[in-house]
């Protein structure tokens, strides 16, 4: 049976079809052309079957977001499906699941290589939205280093001075900077690429939202998770879906004027933190 006879139909490109990626997406997904990136099959299947099984049209396609090729490949697939108007990039790995390394290529570079690629393909009109993380506010980089990101192709910002000796040391600076790399690479890229297609890039910055790869977390960081938890205003975790309703507004036509920018949705942790009423753990 032939759901939709539409033709032309509008494309979302979702890389990392997890869980928040997903809820965001269903958003927009009735009468649009949903195509799923993952590096995991078997998410890919799930996830499909998930939106196909509400009425949506899915297309998927293996991507690993840590090269650049298989990115570019993605984007051209989404271009080929019709007209690319919303771009969601949340493929990520989490500290305790990968090394510092695997973290930066993945959640630095590899945000890089995306906003690189759909700044090539995005529609006039369209606009993307990266899955950040509340960590990119947990540590101030020098300005000068904050330049120098800004300034980097995405291929040289392995070789930035600061990146090798502070990010690469641990899981944990690595996720923090690679994070708050996401807020730069948006601005970059509202500036340049993404303009000169009139399109709209942004970042949302997710506090604890409970999903496979916080449930990883959870499990290796003590009662870490829980202080930060209970310091925060919130007193709770988050949910994919309060992610999705700030995630739709981002990137839906009443935010027009959105550009370049990330929203914090943390409950109040940050808050917590910057007060000194929280004191964040090792
Ligand atoms: N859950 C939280 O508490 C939380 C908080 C802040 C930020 N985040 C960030 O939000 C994003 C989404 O996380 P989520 O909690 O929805 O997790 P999730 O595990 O549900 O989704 C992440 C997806 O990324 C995919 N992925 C991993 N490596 C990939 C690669 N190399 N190429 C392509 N896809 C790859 C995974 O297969 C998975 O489907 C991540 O960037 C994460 O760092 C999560």
């Amino acid at each position: 049976m032939i759901f939709d006879r539409n033709e032309n139909k509008e494309v979302i490109a979702l890389l990392g079809a997890g869980s928040m990626g997903t809820a965001i997406a269903r958003r927009f997904a009735a009468g649009r052309i949903v195509l799923l990136g993952d590096i995991s099959e078997k998410n890919l299947e799930r996830t499909a079957n998930e939106l196909r099984y509400s009425g949506y049209t899915v297309e998927t396609f293996v991507v690993n977001a840590m090269e650049k090729e298989s990115v570019e490949a993605f984007a051209k697939k989404a271009a080929s499906l019709g007209p690319v108007k919303y771009f969601i990039d949340t493929a990520g790995a989490s500290p305790n699941q990968s090394r510092p390394e695997h973290i930066m290529r993945l959640d630095g570079v590899g945000t890089g290589y995306a906003l690189d690629a759909f700044g090539k393909v995005m529609a006039a009109g369209g606009a993307g939205l990266v899955i950040s993380s509340q960590t990119g506010y947990m540590m101030r980089l020098p300005d000068e280093v904050e330049l120098q990101i800004l300034k980097a192709a995405t291929d040289e910002l392995m070789d930035i001075p600061y990146i090798k000796e502070t990010a690469l040391q641990n899981s944990g600076y690595a996720y923090i900077i690679a994070k708050r790399i996401n807020h730069l690479q948006a601005q970059k890229a509202a500036a340049t690429t993404w303009k000169e297609r009139r399109a709209r890039i942004n970042t949302l910055s997710p506090g604890v939202i409970v999903t496979p790869l916080a449930y990883d977390e959870f499990a290796a960081a003590g009662d870490n998770y829980q202080k930060m938890i209970d310091a925060s205003a919130a007193m709770r975790t988050g949910s994919s879906d309060e992610i999705a309703e700030a995630g739709a507004f981002l990137l839906g036509e009443h935010a027009g004027f959105i550009n370049g920018t990330d929203l914090l949705i943390d409950g109040g942790t940050i808050a917590a933190i910057r007060t000194g009423a929280y004191t964040l753990g090792a």
